[in-house]
């Protein structure tokens, strides 16, 4: 028995050593961690259990049956993240670097089928050359197999995604299909071909940073969701995520302990501009009303004139979505229409409440717009949305105009409540505007233009640039002192708490994509 345990144990000495020291060296030089220490730092301390450490690749093309290492380069297995079942893969660069084959593929297949069967989710740690290129065919159909097992988790349980190596080629879809991404700075790369091939299809210089590395895909792309300055960082935030989120789409998130103080927050009283045409950072509001330290900003970066993220409700997990008015003046653009979209679909799936901030002045206008498909993209929100339901809550602190009125969580495409400041103007559009087109034949034939424009502007501002005419009709519940906005909203997320709501019969929507 004795030397059959030995031989345990230097089978698991082998599968721990992956592609052996040299190339751990190598890897650690890079300033990337192995698979394994990746694990260590993510999991729980001794929790993590792993599953097919001996699995070994079939290729003998190549002499490959010569080359084998014991995992076939990808870690799997289960354990806990702050107490709570999580499984993980973790791409072994050290072993055919990372590269993805038919067995390697089948680890993570079983993983992500164990996953859905117990409701945890599934984080994925990608480090890794692509499809194993010694086996061709094999290795793509694994690829396949991935992506469709992603769909098919999608949804069910959260799924993460941390690109801590290369992930080029078709290896990309399976992350993009993901909830999140997490990408480290400077060593971390994602993009469907590489600056070899860009440079001879379209003659462009690109370094892989630039073409595919966290900032590129954090500022111009929106494919990353976060930019980790390192890979420490990038597991710590992964963490952080997990905990706003459920373990499945029947269950709700943990909320953590909270003991009700003094919820008013008069400083909000004080807050918004003298002018409303002058800029604030949302951001200080949403920190105000969420409970202290608790929000995190998803895709911070990109399409900045929107932003959204989770926080903490009286210790309830919620996500955010706010008009920034600090960019761009908070008008809605494809961008931030598609980046809003993709996160309240993720807070429907997995019962996460939703809070929206408002003040837009509208859609940004411009041919850039239009060719880029704004009616389209728009379209993503207000469909986004209208089939949420989860409990949704409304604050229109100022702007509210135009169609973004409606489509910002508008109490017409089912938000719960909607409450609105006093400084909240809803209307068609600004009043100067308005004054010019309706007033225009007055306007044109007065003595002094100017003045009349500026005394109809009045008019039309008196009657529509304040919250009443939309409370009269209900479409605003409530006008409320933004001091007491986090009274009300953790009063009304607690009377919403056991909200159903039945969609008609139907296989699945067409959102505009
Ligand atoms: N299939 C099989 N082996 C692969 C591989 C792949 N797709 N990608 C990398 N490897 C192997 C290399 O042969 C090397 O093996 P070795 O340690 O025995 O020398 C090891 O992984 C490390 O690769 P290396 O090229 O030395 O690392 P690098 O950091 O300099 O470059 C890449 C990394 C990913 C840029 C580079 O390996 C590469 O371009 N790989 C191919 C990418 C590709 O075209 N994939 C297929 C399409 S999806």
């Amino acid at each position: 028995m004795d030397k059959k345990i030995a031989l345990l144990q230097d089978k698991i000495k082998q599968a721990s050593l992956g592609g052996g020291q040299a190339r751990i060296e190598s890897q650690h030089k890079k300033g990337k961690l192995t698979a394994r220490e990746r694990i260590h730092f993510l999991m729980d301390e001794g929790s993590f259990e792993e599953i097919g450490m001996m699995v070994t690749h079939r290729s003998t093309d190549f002499g490959m049956e010569r080359e084998k290492y014991l995992g076939d380069g990808v870690v799997t297995g289960y354990g806990t993240i702050n107490g709570r079942l999580t499984y993980v893969f973790s791409q072994d660069f050290t072993v055919f670097g990372g590269s993805l084959s038919e067995t390697h593929a089948e680890k993570i297949c079983k993983l992500m089928d164990m996953a859905m069967k117990n409701g945890a989710p599934l984080i994925g740690l990608n480090d890794s050359g692509g499809a194993r290129i010694q086996e061709g065919v094999v290795s793509l159909g694994g690829y396949a197999d991935i992506f469709y097992q992603n769909v098919q988790a999608s949804g069910v349980i959260p799924q993460l995604s941390a690109i801590m190596g290369p992930c080029a080629g078709g290896a990309v879809y399976s992350p993009a299909i993901t909830d999140f991404i997490l990408m480290v700075e400077n060593t971390s790369y994602m993009f469907v071909t590489g600056p070899n091939v860009v440079k001879t299809v379209t003659h462009e210089e690109v370094t892989s940073e630039e073409l595919g590395g966290a900032t590129t895909h954090a500022t111009k792309s929106g494919v990353t969701h976060f930019a980790c300055a390192n890979e420490i960082e990038a597991i710590n935030h992964l963490k952080k995520l997990l905990s706003y989120m459920p373990q499945n789409c029947e269950e709700m998130a943990e909320p953590t302990p909270y003991e009700t103080r003094d919820e008013s927050r008069t400083s909000l009283n004080t807050f918004l501009p003298q002018n409303a045409s002058q800029p604030y950072d949302i951001r200080e509001i949403m920190t105000t009303v969420a409970d202290e330290n608790t929000f995190l900003e998803v895709h911070k970066d990109f399409a900045e004139n929107i932003v959204v993220g989770f926080a903490r409700l009286a210790g309830r997990s919620i996500g955010i979505v706010a008009n920034q008015p600090a960019y761009l003046a908070g008008v809605l653009d494809s961008n931030s229409s598609t980046k809003a979209a993709r996160f309240v679909r993720f807070c429907d799936c997995f019962n996460i409440p939703l809070l929206v901030f408002e003040d837009v002045p509208g859609f940004l206008p411009g041919t850039d717009q239009e060719w880029n498909g704004i009616i389209t993209n728009g379209a993503k929100l207000l469909y986004a949305f209208s089939e949420a339901t989860v409990p949704r809550i409304t604050v229109i602190t100022r702007k509210a105009y135009g169609g973004a009125y409606d489509v910002m969580n508008s109490k017409h495409i089912g938000a719960d409540m909607n409450y609105a400041w006093p400084s909240a103007e809803i209307a068609v559009m600004g009043a100067k505007g308005a004054a010019e087109i309706i007033f225009k034949k007055e306007i044109t034939a007065a003595e002094n233009p100017e003045e009349k424009w500026l005394e109809k502007e009045k008019l039309y501002s008196d009657i529509f640039a304040n919250p009443y005419r939309a409370s009269e009709r209900g479409f605003v519940d409530e006008v409320i002192e933004p001091s007491q906005t986090r009274i009300k909203l953790i009063k009304a997320f607690k009377m919403l708490e056991n909200k159903v709501v039945n969609h008609p019969r139907k296989k699945h929507g067409n959102i505009p994509l």
